[in-house]
């Protein structure tokens, strides 16, 4: 059989097979910590859980609505209001099967073959791919490091066509950690008002901020820039949900119509009963967020201060998410035993042979002057791995 051009096209993924190489040395015994994960290393909390298994125990098992159930979109209705001061009504809220499952709908409920879609780098790796995925035509602006790796009108608008159908904004991101200001959030948006383009704007890291940072979803800065917007968010970060698979969108009613219409030919509905978990998730306590991102504010200062202290690295220190992307383009050139590293790929495995740690090569993201380490491991795991790093950079001649 003949896989498709369009199958063909994805570009694999090199997390994956970091990943694969990390597991295979810890089969083999080796101890390799891992700090490739993005997902955080709590455990669901348990009113989520108990909603969810009750809710299997009442026996709704069964289909439901192919957007999710009223129960869940009033629920994240209600998010949307509390948290972020934004006003959606059930029929503009659809529930999927995660964020990512989110933003493949929206890409293809709005991009034909041919339109270009902004995307600031570093991205996260499924922007480019699920917008090829749909013929559109990523174009990549570069968010620059001493600006913070932070996006604004002015870095923008030369890279803005007649054919640019939306952009991409991801604050907080991944893999940087930048989130960007209201000043900032609201240049763009009065350039995607003049210029008639949409916004994606995936927040799916807005619960993981930290030094007092207040994380704005821009479509609440006003009707204009509100009916251009999708806002998309997930369960996954915010509570710990990862493996339940549920993410979310909002934004005009036409949008989220042709958004179920395409999920009612993919998935159906995302699980019944995990959907019942996510309402308590929204509606419950949100003390365990809480605790989760004091836990992550104090490994995030660890380990900016620990590569700082790292001869030929730089870091910028992040405003949220769980991701530091320090810059090792200072170490290109250092030989390592018989090699020499020239780029994140060479740096990654580098630290993986040497230092036994995992981590993500920025030319993932777009940016080969980096690599991509998540924080959401114990701190146990971060020192032990912080000081093998180290050692590893100082041995480098
Ligand atoms: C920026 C960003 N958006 C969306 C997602 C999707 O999350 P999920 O599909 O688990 O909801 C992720 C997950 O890593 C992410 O990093």
């Amino acid at each position: 059989m003949n896989i498709s051009t369009r199958a063909r096209n994805l570009v694999p993924s090199a997390t994956l097979a970091i990943g694969a190489k990390a597991r295979q040395m810890q089969a083999e015994g080796i101890d390799v910590i891992g700090f490739a994960q993005g997902e955080p290393d709590f455990d669901t909390p348990e009113h989520i859980k108990e909603a969810a298994i009750q809710a299997a125990r009442d026996g709704f098992t069964k289909y439901t609505a192919t957007g999710g159930i009223n129960e869940l979109k009033d629920a994240v209705a209600v998010k949307l209001k509390r948290d972020n001061g934004l006003s959606y009504t059930r029929n503009q809220i659809l529930i999927s099967c995660g964020g990512k499952h989110s933003l493949y709908n929206v890409f293809q409920a709005l991009l034909d073959p041919g339109d270009e879609v902004i995307i600031p780098a570093p991205y996260w790796v499924s922007f480019p791919e699920q917008v090829k995925l749909c013929g559109a035509n990523p174009v990549i602006v570069h968010a620059t490091e001493p600006q913070g790796f932070r996006l604004n009108r002015q870095v923008l608008e030369p890279a803005v066509t007649p054919r640019t159908k939306l952009v991409v904004l991801n604050s907080p991101s991944n893999p940087t950690g930048a989130a960007l200001s209201r000043t900032e959030l609201e240049g763009i948006a009065a350039l995607a008002v003049e210029r008639g383009f949409a916004i994606v704007s995936d927040e799916t890291y807005e619960a993981l901020v930290y030094d007092g940072y207040r994380h704005v979803s821009i479509a609440s800065l006003g009707d204009a820039i509100s009916a251009r917007t999708v806002v998309v968010n997930s369960m996954s970060k915010a509570y710990a949900m990862t493996g339940w698979r549920l993410g979310y969108a909002a934004g005009p009613a036409a949008v989220i119509q042709a958004m179920d219409g395409l999920q009612g030919q993919m998935t159906s509905n995302p699980t019944s009963f995990a959907q019942r978990g996510a309402v308590a998730a929204l509606l419950g306590s949100q003390e365990s967020t809480k605790r989760m991102r004091e836990e992550f504010a104090k490994r995030r200062r660890y380990i900016v201060d620990r590569l700082r202290g790292m001869p030929g690295i730089r870091c910028h220190s992040p405003e949220g998410a769980f991701y530091v992307f320090p810059n090792v383009s200072g170490l290109y050139g250092k030989r390592y035993g018989a090699k020499t590293i020239v780029n994140s790929t060479e740096f990654t495995t580098f630290l993986l042979d040497a230092a036994r740690i995992a981590v993500v090569p920025g030319v993932e993201f777009g940016s080969d002057s980096h690599i991509r380490i998540s924080y959401a491991t114990s701190m146990a795991n971060i020192e032990k791995g912080m000081d093998r790093m180290a050692e590893a950079v100082a041995a480098l001649a």
